[in-house]
């Protein structure tokens, strides 16, 4: 439709239709059994509002999807049809790797593949829209949904909103294969205070644009055609109400077009706030914050009529949030083609296909971190006697928080069924040794999860790991976190692994010192003790549909793992929140040996920093330098470092490049990454690697909240990850 065609349509609509487009329905409401991904509100959604009603959330079956429209285009008196959503947070029916360890791949192209093939899915299974990326900036892994992000950095995270924003939605969003984005939480979520759920942030204005604002922009920027707004305060202000943040900096800055979401219930979220109970009162908020789609409660349909009515906000508020969401139907065909790409057939070729699977497994490797190998335990060697133990040995459910289809939790191969169908082989023991949880663990309350409660079993479990321990060459333990324990209302305040597996880890680690870890999780633990005793540690996060042989690949070498840390893995919980990078003080250790800043029990660095990890070989830098002394405004500054591979394998290395503003008019961090390249180098090879920047990179809120740069010194970092000395220094002219 031309733009002029819908500008006509939005004339010809009755208020009640418009107010309609404005509100969303929870999937429930056609069918009891759709999953809920909050209250189940339905009952406040009137015939004449569902009639005209403008999208729906989790309804995710092709065929009931095409039903819905059908009869909605036909009762609809504009015949104006729906938009589909479904949370789709690392696939649909496949599930790849969480999003915090896609971040690990620092590989854009990687990320933009796996959105590609969830969309792919998404999209033959009828669905218009995906409520991903999520983009918060995260420093603090007691909050559980860290998972859903790409980390600490802004920049990785700007770099991996694009690339995701870019795969979903393709070139053309009229194209099969292709569905809208919605980045979320607007904004900073990520910065909920001591990463409590559905918490208040308080943030300076500096901080807000500098660091945790860019990766929504980068996604907007992208032409994500949704944004979602986030559940938390900034300053006391809701940010489904703060003008602020949405209409000066989001519509006015960014010249943001796209539609606008609330969080589910985010109004009435507003009321907990203690904003209002008055539904009117809640709405105007909104609407002046110029929200459009209020997600699944109903309240903006009673507060929008009754402040028409009232002449408390005026029509053309209404028809500017109407319009764009009719011009993101519009962007997605719909008004030609309301079923777009919903095919039930098609889908059951489509969804969990060879191909899916393939995409699934090739990335494993690359968003697996090798924390610690000493000894080159690692990769292991077929003739060793190896002993394979612990709770994740024989778990079909490797998907980690937010499956985008909880059909498939259980589905998947386990490691055990790896190792007995394509590594047959005498030497291997093998012992469950305890369950993933005892009856201790304090969140068993609120989460309905299975658990271990007679000791009697317990106790023969790892009696029997110790005896297998003991006869083997080298332990594998598979250990860490419950797959359900990740994404929202999962915030914890003890980020160990559970205390049974513990105990496990501490029996078979004193019978044999040959011990590797595959860590599974959905953030940074405090694995301080794990990592004192075991030779190797290797995270695998939650990975997937083809996780279990992407891990057992792994382990004999077939393939190396590649990924570097998205987010610092902290000493204890204690030292939360703790990233790369902090501001710089006078009270560092350069400066006074007492009067230091950190702790006194604790280093100041966390245990693994962001950028971290280690593969199958080994790399050397060499002959690092600037190709000038100066930078003026208009001018490229050539970064250029050699990088051999001097191990024994063809290998992946993650060259990065950080820089520090040695003196500004407000304080800069220590270390900010810039650039970075994932570099493909053949045994005995060595490669050029080039950077590119200009004056442009090291812009700043200055003093006066400017964005610019100033004239003076700058440190650039290149190395291995983010605790590189490697430095040269250049003039900013
Ligand atoms: C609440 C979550 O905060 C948000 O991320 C999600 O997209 C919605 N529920 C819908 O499920």
């Amino acid at each position: 439709m031309r733009e002029q065609e819908l500008i006509k349509l939005l004339d010809d609509m009755s208020i009640m239709e418009k107010i309609g487009e404005l509100n969303q329905i929870p999937g429930e409401y056609y069918k009891e059994t759709m999953t809920a991904t909050g209250e189940n509100t339905t009952l406040n959604f009137p015939k004449e509002l569902i009639k005209t009603i403008g999208s729906a959330l989790n309804v995710s079956d092709p065929e009931l999807i095409v039903k819905i429209q059908k009869e909605h285009i036909e009762n609809h008196p504009h015949h104006i049809p729906m938009l589909f959503m479904l949370d789709i947070i690392h696939g649909l029916d496949t599930t790849f790797p969480i999003p915090l360890a896609q971040g690990c791949s620092f590989d854009p192209e990687l990320v933009k593949t796996l959105s590609s093939a969830a969309a792919k899915e998404a999209c033959v299974s009828g669905l218009h829209v995906t409520f991903s990326p999520m983009v918060d900036l995260c420093r603090d892994a007691r909050w559980g949904r860290v998972m859903e992000s790409s980390g600490e950095d802004t920049y990785l995270n700007s770099v991996m909103a694009k690339a995701a924003v870019e795969g979903y939605q393709g070139k053309d969003l009229t194209e099969e294969g292709t569905i809208s984005s919605c980045v979320k939480h607007f904004a900073a979520y990520g910065a909920v205070e001591g990463g409590r759920e559905y918490a208040s942030v308080d943030i300076s204005e500096r901080n807000l644009r500098e660091y945790y604002l860019p990766p929504y922009k980068a996604a907007c920027d992208a032409g994500s055609g949704m944004l979602m707004t986030s559940f938390n305060t900034i300053g006391g202000i809701p940010s489904t109400a703060n003008k602020h943040i949405m209409k000066d900096i989001l519509r006015d800055e960014w010249n943001y077009d796209g539609v606008v979401i609330t969080d589910y219930g985010s109004l009435s979220n507003m009321e907990s706030h203690g904003i209002s109970e008055k539904d009117d009162v809640l709405s105007e908020y909104a609407i002046n914050a110029t929200v459009d789609i209020e997600m699944c409660i109903g309240r903006y349909y009673q507060g929008l009529q009754k402040l028409i009515n009232e002449g408390k906000i005026s029509e053309k508020q209404i028809d500017d949030a109407v319009l764009r969401i009719l011009k993101l139907k519009n962007r997605l065909g719909l008004f030609e083609n309301p079923y777009r790409f919903a095919n039930s057939e098609k889908a059951k070729e489509i969804c969990r296909s060879k191909k899916m699977m393939e995409t699934a497994y090739k990335a494993v490797n690359q968003t697996s971190v090798l924390l610690k190998n000493e000894d080159k335990s690692l990769p292991l060697k077929k003739d060793e006697k190896i002993a394979f133990i612990g709770p994740f040995l024989d778990s079909h459910d490797l998907l980690g928080g937010w499956p985008g289809n909880l059909k498939y939790r259980s589905e998947d191969k386990s490691v055990l069924d790896i190792i007995e169908n394509d590594y047959p082989d005498n030497h291997y023991l093998f012992a469950k040794g305890c369950e993933m949880l005892g009856s201790e663990e304090p969140m068993l309350k609120r989460r309905k999860l299975p658990f271990e409660e007679n000791q009697n079993a317990r106790n023969e479990k790892i009696d029997k790991a110790i005896e297998v321990a003991q006869k083997a060459d080298k332990v594998v333990m598979l250990l860490g976190e419950h797959p359900r324990v990740g994404g929202e209302i999962t915030s914890k305040v003890d980020i160990r692994i559970p205390k049974i597996q513990q105990e496990l880890f501490d029996a078979v680690s004193k019978v044999n010192e040959n011990v590797i870890v595959v860590l599974f999780n959905h953030r940074p633990l405090d694995i301080t003790e794990i990592s004192g005793k075991a030779k190797s540690i290797l995270d695998v996060w939650f990975p997937g549909s083809m996780g279990a042989k992407g891990i057992v690949d792994m382990l004999f070498g077939i393939n190396s793992p590649t990924g570097r840390l998205s987010m610092s893995f902290p000493y204890g919980v204690g030292q939360e929140p703790i990233y790369y990078g902090l501001l710089p003080t006078d009270h560092s250790t350069q400066v006074s040996d007492t009067f230091v800043t950190g702790y006194i029990d604790c280093p100041l660095e966390p245990l693994y920093s962001f950028g971290e990890g280690l593969t199958y070989t080994d790399f050397e830098y060499s002959d690092f330098s600037l190709n000038k002394k100066t930078l003026a405004e208009n001018e490229t500054l050539t970064v250029s470092v050699n990088v051999k591979n001097i191990g024994q394998r063809d290998g992946y290395e993650t060259v990065q490049l950080y820089f520090r503003d040695v003196f500004a008019s407000v304080s800069r961090p220590t270390k900010q990454l810039i650039r970075f390249e994932k570099v493909f180098i053949k045994k005995g090879e060595t490669k050029e690697v080039l950077f590119y920047l200009t004056t442009e990179d090291f812009k700043f809120y200055n003093f006066d909240m400017n964005y610019d740069y100033e004239p003076g010194e700058i440190k650039i970092f290149v190395g291995h990850d983010s605790r590189t000395n490697e430095c040269k220094s250049i003039e900013l002219m």
